[in-house]
């Protein structure tokens, strides 16, 4: 089966490319602008696999898509592609709309003009905006968005599900709760405190860090997107949660003591205009369709990726040189 990931360099889809690749099913090709989150380091396990390919280009490139669908023929789409980081999303928009929503419009567009067996559009339970305890967003809770970065995933959401609505084009829509594991973009929250503790650095808290997010390992995350592409019916919403909901104090306190480092680098800061206080996820309905549950316990998953970036400081500097400390100094600065 062949298979255009789009953003494939990036956190999840680079996950995605390297299961589908090693598994031994999939031939891949993908479609990756690079921008600062995308990462050929993340691909070195499978750059010499003949099964797998790379091309740089934009999803919202029209001419490019036709080349790709033309030349490579795939089976299925699984599209990754997107800015997708909330906070990026509060500072610069336009970003978010380019590649989240006219991304996402000129791939459906691709895809309905050379036909396609099977397209996931990868999507996340920041649609649902805030739930108030204990509620749980199944898959016709109402979507209430908070950011630009939800907002444009709940419209690229809509847009995917009318070209299977009016063109009959088979696509599933993914909602997968907050993912974490190797290879994370130190932007978000995991990875964010794991490399700041190994560094002796504060641990900026938002407000009273009492959010609550529903934690998901990343590979859990991909075994379910390879379980819908196999057993997903077209036209459908499936939520993808982690089945760990915790706060976020929480969560960091348990990374200064898995690293050995000391409460007193916790630092509150101001809070995330339009900050969701909790997701929470009904997943019912893919593990009813496909058999998937998620396999990896939260405490499992956050030693390994902790281990994982202990061990990989050189990805880490380099990802952290650059346009990360800009961003860095926008963002928290005089918080
Ligand atoms: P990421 O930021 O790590 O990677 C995004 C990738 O997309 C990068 O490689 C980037 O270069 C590429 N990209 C961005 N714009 C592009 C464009 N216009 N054309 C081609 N490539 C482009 O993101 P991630 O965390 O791996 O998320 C992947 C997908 O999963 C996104 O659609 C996101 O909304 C969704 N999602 C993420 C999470 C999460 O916790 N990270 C949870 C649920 C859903
Ligand atoms: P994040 O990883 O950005 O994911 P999302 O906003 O998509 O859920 O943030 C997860 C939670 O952690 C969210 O409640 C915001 C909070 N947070 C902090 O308290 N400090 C930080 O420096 C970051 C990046 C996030």
């Amino acid at each position: 089966m062949k298979l255009l990931v789009t953003g494939g360099a990036g956190f999840i889809g680079s996950a995605f490319v390297r299961l589908a690749v090693s598994g031994g099913h999939f031939s891949v090709l993908n479609v990756d602008k690079l921008t600062y989150a995308g990462n050929l380091e993340n691909l070195a396990s499978v750059a010499g696999n003949p099964r797998y390919r790379f091309l740089r280009g934009d999803c919202a490139d029209a001419a490019l898509l036709d080349n790709c669908f033309r030349d490579f023929a795939p089976d299925a789409v699984i599209h990754f592609a997107a800015e997708s980081h909330v906070d990026r999303s509060i500072l610069s928009p336009q970003p978010v709309f380019d590649s989240n929503l006219a991304g996402s419009f000129q791939m459906l567009e691709a895809a309905r003009r050379h036909g396609i067996a099977r397209y996931i559009h990868v999507s996340t339970d920041e649609v649902y905006g805030s739930i108030d305890p204990p509620q749980e967003a199944d898959e016709n809770y109402p979507l209430r968005t908070s950011s630009p970065y939800s907002a444009s995933k709940a419209g690229s959401d809509l847009l995917a599900l009318s070209y299977h609505t009016t063109y009959k084009l088979p696509v599933v829509v993914t909602r997968a709760s907050n993912n974490y594991g190797p290879y994370q973009f130190p932007e978000k929250l995991i990875p964010l405190m794991i490399s700041n503790a190994l560094e002796d650095k504060p641990l900026p808290i938002y407000g009273d860090g009492m959010q609550v997010r529903d934690w998901l390992y990343v590979d859990d995350h991909c075994r379910a997107i390879l379980a819908l592409l196999e057993k997903g019916a077209a036209g459908e919403v499936y939520n993808i949660g982690g089945s760990r909901s915790l706060p976020n104090l929480t969560v960091v306190k348990q990374i200064l003591a898995a690293t050995g480092k000391p409460e007193s680098l916790l630092k509150t800061v101001t809070d995330r205009p339009g900050h969701d206080r909790r997701y929470a996820l009904s997943s019912r309905k893919i593990m009813e369709a496909t058999g998937w549950a998620p396999q990896v316990p939260f405490e499992q998953g956050l030693a390994e990726t902790i281990d994982w970036y202990r061990n990989n400081q050189t990805w880490v500097a380099h990802v952290k040189s650059g346009e990360y400390r800009e961003y860095y100094e926008r963002n928290y600065a005089g918080r």
